[in-house]
Formats: C-alpha cells, sequence, structure tokens
C-alpha cells in the first residue's frame, strides 16, 4: 500500500509549519532574498560600468561576502548563496542544501516552473530557499567561453578562482539559489 500512496500534499505535515505561517514566512523571505539581489547586483553593475567585466570580477571577490554578511546583519538572517557549480568553494552546498539543489536540478531539466519555499530547519529557525536564474549580463562572467563571457575575462576569473566551476550557461538556465535561514 505505501509504495503506491501519493506523497502528502498538506503544507503542514510536510513543512512542520502551519500554512498561515508559511505564507508569511515565504514572503518574508522573498523580501530578503529580492533585496539582497538588489544590492548585490546594483553593485555589480557599478563596477562594471566603473571598470569594466575584469574590475567587476575584483570587486565581487572582495566584497559579495562582505555585502551578504552586512545584509544578513540588517535582516537579521543568515543569509547564503549556494549552487551544484561554484565558482567560490565558501558557496558549497550543505547535505540539506544540496538535496534542495538537486531537486530544483531536476525540476529545471523537466521545463517545470522552480518556486521558492519555507521550511524547518532543526526543528526551530525557518528556512527558505528560492531559485537563482541566469540573465543576459550574468553571462558575461559564467556563459560560454569565447562566446558570451570573453576568454580574456575568463583567465581573469581563474587566477581569482581557480576551481572555478560556474561557466557554460546559457540565460534562463538554474544557477543555484538563496538559503536564507531567520527565527521563527
Ligand atoms: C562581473 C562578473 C560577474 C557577473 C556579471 C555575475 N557574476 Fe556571479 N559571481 C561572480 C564572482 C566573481 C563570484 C564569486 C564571488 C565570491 O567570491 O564570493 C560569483 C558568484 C556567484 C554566485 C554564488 C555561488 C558561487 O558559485 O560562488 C551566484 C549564485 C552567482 N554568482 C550568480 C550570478 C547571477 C544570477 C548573475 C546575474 C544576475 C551573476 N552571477 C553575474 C562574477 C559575476
Amino acid at each position: 500500500v505505501s509504495c503506491n500512496s501519493t506523497p502528502s500534499t498538506d503544507t503542514a505535515t510536510e513543512t512542520g509549519l502551519s500554512e498561515a505561517d508559511s505564507l508569511s514566512y515565504l514572503k518574508k523571505g522573498k523580501g530578503i532574498a529580492a533585496s539582497s539581489f538588489a544590492v548585490l547586483s546594483g553593485a555589480l553593475q557599478k563596477a562594471m560600468q566603473e571598470g569594466g567585466v575584469s574590475n567587476a570580477i575584483d570587486y565581487c571577490h572582495l566584497s559579495a561576502f562582505p555585502l551578504i554578511d552586512s545584509l544578513s546583519q540588517i535582516h537579521q538572517a543568515e543569509i547564503k548563496r549556494t549552487t551544484l557549480k561554484v565558482r567560490n568553494p565558501k558557496d558549497r552546498p550543505n547535505e540539506v542544501e544540496a538535496a534542495v539543489l538537486k531537486k530544483y536540478d531536476q525540476q529545471a531539466a523537466k521545463g517545470e516552473q522552480l518556486k521558492p519555499f519555507v521550511t524547518l530547519a532543526d526543528g526551530q529557525r525557518v528556512a527558505f530557499y528560492a531559485p537563482i536564474m541566469m540573465n543576459d549580463l550574468c553571462l558575461k562572467c559564467h556563459g560560454k567561453i569565447g562566446e558570451t563571457l570573453a576568454e580574456e575575462d575568463y583567465i581573469h576569473i581563474q587566477k581569482r578562482y581557480p576551481e572555478d566551476e560556474a561557466v557554460g550557461y546559457v540565460a534562463g538556465d538554474f544557477r543555484g539559489m538563496w538559503s536564507i535561514q531567520f527565527d521563527r
């Protein structure tokens, strides 16, 4: 019987949160992710305007973590970006995150729409996850080498990140996710 039973669609049983709580935490998580994205991409675009792609690579190398740390302080949350193909090894996923990333990856491969969701982490804190997708701007540093990503810029990336895996993407690709935790 259990082999045939369909998985429960009841949010409360799956996540440990009531539907009303899920909705309000989802809203909070989306707000943090959106404002973090705005801060990071604003800083990135400014650095690109001021000194081109290589300047922006240096800027991200120095400032991505400090920026995310200060956003974590502002929002009283633990904010992280993570992916299955890392540029900065410090962004590697933990076990739980790797499982979420793989699920998103499979959904993306099937052409499904990837959705943010919340769940309880260690029974106490709220864990929020949201997919990060690639757009044309991103390809200047994460695209196909010699095509959307200039070879000289890739050489510059490799100097900073000798183990870089985060290239070869096209617009619309699933790139990674926000993993954000905050208190209930
Ligand atoms: C100017 C080059 C540049 C552009 C443009 C760029 N990135 Fe990145 N990206 C980087 C660098 C450099 C890092 C590593 C930052 C660090 O050291 O913390 C990075 C890291 C990331 C990470 C964290 C995971 C990892 O692999 O370390 C994600 C997610 C990401 N980029 C997504 C994007 C998205 C989405 C866009 C477009 C909106 C984008 N990037 C545009 C250079 C770029």
